[in-house]
């Protein structure tokens, strides 16, 4: 198989055998890694990473993995080009083109990265726009597999709270095309968008995926192999949000209740992270005190607990984003 060229800018950009490809590769990049193997299938080659919006993970991720494979990596924060206020995306993505390899991309709306991928004649990766977040998907399924041994068909997975947010589109998206169970459980008002919420259902028609949206809690835990949850209110988003996300969302917060609600005494906690769990995690959110909340969307006892995988997961995103680039830029 070869992914050589290819963007990705949604999850279903690539076939379910593509996903298992990526996987594997991952896997092999992270024995590698951790024996001290190296590959420099990036050699010579210059990949852009744009961010318009802040990050950890991805930007490290990126950074590390081109280095990792011998290419080089240009940073490029908020601020730092002319990218979208003094230039169109359309004439920097053609400067981007004749310059570099490739280019990472985050910011807001997704018809920008769908501009870049279409005028820089190189391939583009989403590293988070306001609608999908899909090298997040990846890291996300190499954990899952990782920590439950059932086929992908028979793992069943609870996402609470923001459901039209990015993580949750290609999380939807993701299961959707792998086949797999994939509850989607939170206020009416915060259900997935319907036009992507079609998409999947199509998806699903083909693989067998089961996919149910709702407000019952109880309903959409049980039996849960995994219960996934993100911010309540994401990058770009309002700050005035927060008061009316806090009012419908903290019923779907996750607590040792729920994870004990799954009646599976193996169920395991997700979070792509940042996550708010603590109030030292509050930063600069005062409303939180205000509100005496102990954890937003998961609490601390969660959070901390052995069922909680997110630092996995965290670490996953370096070996899934390696692989990305490696089939798709080093012909891996
Ligand atoms: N999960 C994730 O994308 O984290 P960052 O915002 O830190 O990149
Ligand atoms: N939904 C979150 C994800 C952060 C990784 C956001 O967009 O802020």
């Amino acid at each position: 198989m070869t992914l050589l060229g290819r963007n990705l800018l949604t999850i279903l950009d690539l076939s379910s055998s593509e996903v298992m490809y990526l996987l594997d590769l991952a896997v092999r990049l992270k024995q590698m890694k951790k024996q001290g193997e190296v590959t420099d299938c990036l050699k010579g080659r210059n990949v852009a990473l744009l961010f318009e919006k802040t990050s950890t993970r991805t930007r490290c991720a990126f950074e590390i993995a081109v280095s990792d494979l011998g290419g080089n990596a240009m940073y490029l924060g908020p601020g730092d080009t002319q990218l979208g206020h003094k230039e169109s995306f359309k004439d920097s993505a053609r400067v981007f083109g004749r310059m570099f390899d490739a280019i990472e991309y985050r910011g807001f709306d997704h018809s920008r990265i769908e501009t870049l991928a279409r005028y820089s004649g190189i391939p583009v990766w989403n590293g988070l726009t306001d609608q999908h977040h899909p090298t997040q998907f990846l890291a996300d399924l190499m954990t899952i597999r990782e920590h439950c041994k059932k086929p992908l068909e028979q793992v069943s997975i609870a996402y609470l709270g923001d459901a039209r947010n990015n993580v949750a589109n290609s999380l939807l998206e993701g299961a959707a095309l792998m086949g797999m169970d994939i509850r989607m459980v939170g206020p009416e008002q915060l259900h997935t968008d319907t036009e992507i919420l079609n998409r999947c259902l199509a998806v699903a028609r083909k693989t067998g995926a089961r996919i149910s949206i709702g407000t019952d809690i109880e309903k959409g835990v049980t039996g849960a192999d995994f219960l996934y949850t993100d911010v309540w209110v994401s990058m770009g988003e309002p700050e005035e949000v927060w008061k009316e996300r806090i009012e419908i969302l903290r019923p779907y917060r996750v607590d040792a209740r729920l994870m004990s609600l799954t009646g599976n005494k193996d169920v395991k906690f997700l979070h792509c992270l940042p996550a708010y769990h603590d109030r030292d995690t509050y930063v600069g959110e005062k409303i939180f005190l205000d509100y005496g909340l102990d954890g937003v969307e998961v609490t601390d006892e969660v959070f901390e607990s052995e069922a909680s995988i997110v630092f996995d997961q965290a670490e996953n995103r370096l070996h899934t984003i390696k692989a990305v680039m490696a089939a798709c830029l080093g012909n891996m």
